[in-house]
């Protein structure tokens, strides 16, 4: 009888942490390095709105924007540590995880547009590139879109020999520092965070970013000259920690998978429109003359980078561009 007892409390002691394990809040730190106000931004509050309604408040997201609890590299360190569940750093800083591939986005003229793009981060390339993420404790969840880059700098730049000796702040991707090089302009790698400083103290002579980041940074007040070039291509990766994925209820990872379907259709359909208006946003701030470069000098920024792809082949992987140039052009 007694031993019925001790067992009956021990079953209900048991089902109740169980149910209360259940019913834990789950709280998802999702830490990145630009303002509310742009493509990933809003992509990140479009998640954590989904999030929080599809669980019934049982997930909440927690969102540090702009840098304010971890940078660049340091982002990736705190998703592998689990100091944070979430960030979505862009495709160019993803090879401290030894993810080099990635910097096939950063070849200059890669993509003529964001259909040949989605071919790639919608497909089975693109599935195959985040799944290889799981070797390094972290699952590639989505690609989100911001969209393509355009040069600045203090002079205006209409031809690749005006890059020539301006010091250029770029992500940390030897594809960026090649291109960089290509152009004879010297590159310099800082973190997003840095950039307006460096470029108001003259550390650096320019840059380049879709106009969403130029804009919601403040950089129209350091940059006279903006030079719409669309010569890259910037996007994200959404990661998460694996650990933590993995240990989620099934319910509850159901619901966040499909959350993160919802808010990458948006981050996509969102993005044109977001560099858009900030584009227009850098005119209308009077202080940064825009220039839209001609067909004619494009095909010169074109000729001046075509080293680039071949140089950088042996560091993405020949098989990989090659692959991607196929998906490209494929019917
Ligand atoms: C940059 O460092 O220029 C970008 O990667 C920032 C971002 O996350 O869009």
């Amino acid at each position: 009888m007694k031993l019925f007892a001790i067992l009956l409390t021990c079953a209900l002691a048991c089902s109740t942490s169980f149910a209360s394990a259940q019913q834990k809040q789950v709280v998802i730190r999702f830490s990145h390095v630009v303002a509310p106000d742009t493509p990933k931004g809003k992509a990140a509050e479009r998640f954590q709105q989904l999030a929080e309604q599809a669980t019934q408040g049982r997930v909440r997201v927690r969102i540090y924007p702009n840098s304010q609890l971890y940078r660049d590299r340091e982002e990736l360190e705190a998703l592998q540590l689990g100091a944070v569940e979430m960030i979505a750093p862009s495709l160019s800083k993803l090879r401290p995880l030894g993810a080099r591939e990635f910097e096939v986005f950063d070849l200059p003229f890669m993509f003529p547009d964001k259909e040949a793009l989605h071919r790639i981060t919608n497909g089975p390339i693109g599935a195959d590139m985040l799944e290889r993420l799981q070797s390094r404790g972290i699952i590639g969840l989505a690609f989100w879109d911001n969209g393509f880059k355009s040069f600045s700098a203090n002079r205006p730049l209409r031809l690749p020999s005006d890059l020539h000796g301006l010091r250029m702040r770029i992500q940390p991707s030897r594809v960026l520092d090649a291109e960089m090089r290509a152009l004879g302009a010297q590159p310099m790698a800082l973190r997003f965070g840095e950039v307006y400083d460096a470029l108001a103290a003259g550390v650096v002579d320019g840059t380049e970013n879709p106009p969403s980041n130029f804009y919601t940074q403040n950089m129209q007040d350091v940059q006279a000259h903006f030079t719409v070039s669309n010569h890259g291509y910037l996007g994200y990766a959404v990661l998460v920690n694996k650990k933590f994925w993995e240990d989620l209820p099934i319910d509850i990872r159901l619901a966040l998978e499909e959350a993160m379907r919802s808010a990458t259709r948006y981050a996509d359909s969102i993005s044109q429109d977001e560099n858009d208006k900030a584009l227009k946003a850098i005119q209308d701030s009077g202080k940064t003359q825009v220039y839209f470069l001609t067909e004619t000098e494009r095909k010169e920024w074109r000729k001046a980078l075509t080293t680039v792809s071949a140089n950088m082949q042996d560091h993405i992987g020949a098989q990989l561009i090659s692959n991607i140039q196929n998906a490209i052009n494929a019917p």
